[in-house]
């Protein structure tokens, strides 16, 4: 695997592939891998001829006062897992080279509709950088297809909105979120958790999959189960930002009769914010 930090060398690889007929595939991350990540390099082996994996700390998705700084960066690590999976490139930008003009650039990507509310709503701004840097990184790789995780579903469905308004051709491929025996979504931040702590962390899935069980059953009390929720991750000592059941496509509350929903939830557990969601199909 070779890791590369410039344009020109990422461009000059991906157009040689190209040019050999090729299909590349690429999986953007900030880096301090996991399982989550390394299932999505998987998957985008099993989709094309090359994959591209990008490690990119994205300034612009950060909010003042929001881990920037001490967001975990894993180098040595992250390229040796990738390696044991074959990845065919590593593309390790610095800011200064995805915002040669810094963070006042003039022009930004910003999805309505799928990105307001839940963690829209917690974090402004986030959106809006998450969708201009993957626009940047789909137009500098240039990929036939792109993998992102279903963890992070609001981001998915900012993603493929993004795609599809803008005609940008690329097909994104969501896979399914890795997580720990205890249930727990693997994430990079629970490394900021100790062992106690991603005890207390395990009780988010549990309740998301007791209003599945309930709605499941028939029970179609939306305010009532949302409290409930509420109620038992605030017990369990997390501090529950926001605990949403809607219908999957929009993310907008969940209409008698919607068939395919999605609770999004996110908690924070002392400074860190846990978000975790679960599909449930009516039908
Ligand atoms: P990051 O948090 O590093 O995640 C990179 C990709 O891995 C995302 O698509 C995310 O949904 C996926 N992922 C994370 N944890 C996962 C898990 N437990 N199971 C499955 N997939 C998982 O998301 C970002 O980076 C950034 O916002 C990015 C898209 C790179 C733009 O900066």
């Amino acid at each position: 695997m070779q890791t590369v930090s410039t344009i020109q060398s990422l461009r000059s690889r991906v157009k040689a592939w190209k040019q050999a007929g090729l299909t590349v595939a690429f999986v953007p991350t900030m880096g301090n891998l996991h399982q989550g990540h390394f299932s999505l390099v998987e998957k985008a082996k099993s989709v094309a001829d090359k994959v591209v994996v990008s490690i990119f700390v994205n300034p612009m998705q950060f909010g003042a006062g929001e881990d920037l700084d001490k967001y975990p960066r894993t180098l040595e690590q992250d390229q040796l897992g990738l390696e044991a999976l074959d990845t065919d490139l590593l593309f390790t930008p610095t800011p200064d080279i995805i915002y040669p003009k810094g963070l006042d650039a003039q022009s930004y990507i910003e999805v309505l509709g799928v990105s307001e509310g839940h963690c829209g709503g917690s974090r402004p701004g986030h959106f809006r950088g998450v969708a201009t840097v993957v626009a940047k990184l789909f137009n500098l790789v240039q990929p036939d297809y792109a993998c992102f995780g279903e963890k992070d579903f609001q981001q998915l469905q900012v993603i493929r909105t993004m795609v599809e308004d803008l005609s940008i051709p690329v097909e994104i491929i969501p896979v399914a979120t890795k997580r720990l025996a205890s249930g727990l979504a693997m994430s990079s931040r629970n490394g900021y958790l100790s062992d106690e702590e991603k005890e207390t962390a395990k009780v988010l899935f549990q309740t998301l999959n007791e209003t599945a069980a309930a709605l499941q059953s028939g029970n179609g009390e939306i305010e009532t189960l949302t409290l409930e929720a509420n109620t038992k991750l605030t017990a369990a000592g997390l501090q529950p930002d926001y605990y949403n059941i809607v219908a999957r496509q929009t993310l907008k509350p969940a209409n008698l009769g919607d068939k395919q929903l999605i609770i999004l939830a996110a908690a924070f557990l002392g400074n860190v914010r846990l978000i975790d969601n679960l599909q449930i199909n009516l039908d």
